[in-house]
């Protein structure tokens, strides 16, 4: 199955609640490469993007992030988590992670970084992979074994996270993206 475009965009949904089945490597390949094909201001291009299919690194990982989030001061989101079933990564058994260059004044890598997310949610789409675009994955990074992350993981000198995308096929299929505020858009003709 490969979905338009227009149908990838518009079924996409955030999905938090993994079978845990892994989605077949010719597929994550497809979706790695549509990451790659991503634009970037003047053409930069300073992200990696890493596959994830390693279960000890992701529980690692996972883990690590629970245990920083539960020490931020803004207890609100670690609280959502919980409430949500307390775990950050909801059993995906594979995860995109996106490393960027860091920052120059003017840069654009968040703006860069957050194309190959899209292009990575849209494509999984597109071939009905879910995904959820995961900014606490940050929180992976956050503490004392942030540096130790980094080297496991491969990321190139002074890169930090910038974003990370979990993938694999929903407990629930039919899960639904949330309504398009319409309002939000003006014409001016
Ligand atoms: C940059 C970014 C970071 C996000 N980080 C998280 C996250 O860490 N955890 C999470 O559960 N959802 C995360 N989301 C998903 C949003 O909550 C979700 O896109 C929003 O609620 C709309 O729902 P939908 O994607 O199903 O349409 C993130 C989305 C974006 C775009």
């Amino acid at each position: 199955m490969i979905l338009d475009t227009i149908e990838a965009i518009s079924t996409r949904f955030s999905c938090r609640a993994f079978n845990g089945k892994l989605p077949p490597d010719e597929d994550l390949d497809v979706i790695a490469k549509a990451a790659a094909a991503s634009p970037s201001g003047m053409n930069r291009q300073s992200w990696r993007i890493i596959v994830l299919k390693n279960k000890e690194l992701l529980a690692d990982l996972e883990a690590e992030g629970m245990k920083n989030l539960a020490a931020y001061p803004d207890k609100g989101i670690y609280e959502r988590i919980m409430s949500r079933g307390g775990k950050l990564y909801y059993n995906a058994p594979c995860m995109m992670i996106i490393p960027i260059g860091v920052s120059a004044p003017g840069g654009a890598e968040l703006f860069d970084c957050g194309i190959v997310a899209e292009n990575i949610a849209l494509s999984s789409a597109a071939l009905g992979i879910n995904s959820l675009i995961c900014g606490l994955s940050a929180f992976s990074f956050s503490g004392e074994r942030g540096m130790e992350f980094k080297t496991r993981l491969g990321f190139p000198e002074a890169y930090e996270i910038g974003i990370a995308v979990l993938l694999g096929y929903a407990e629930n299929p039919d899960g639904k993206p949330h309504e398009p505020d319409v309002s939000k858009i003006s014409w001016i003709v």
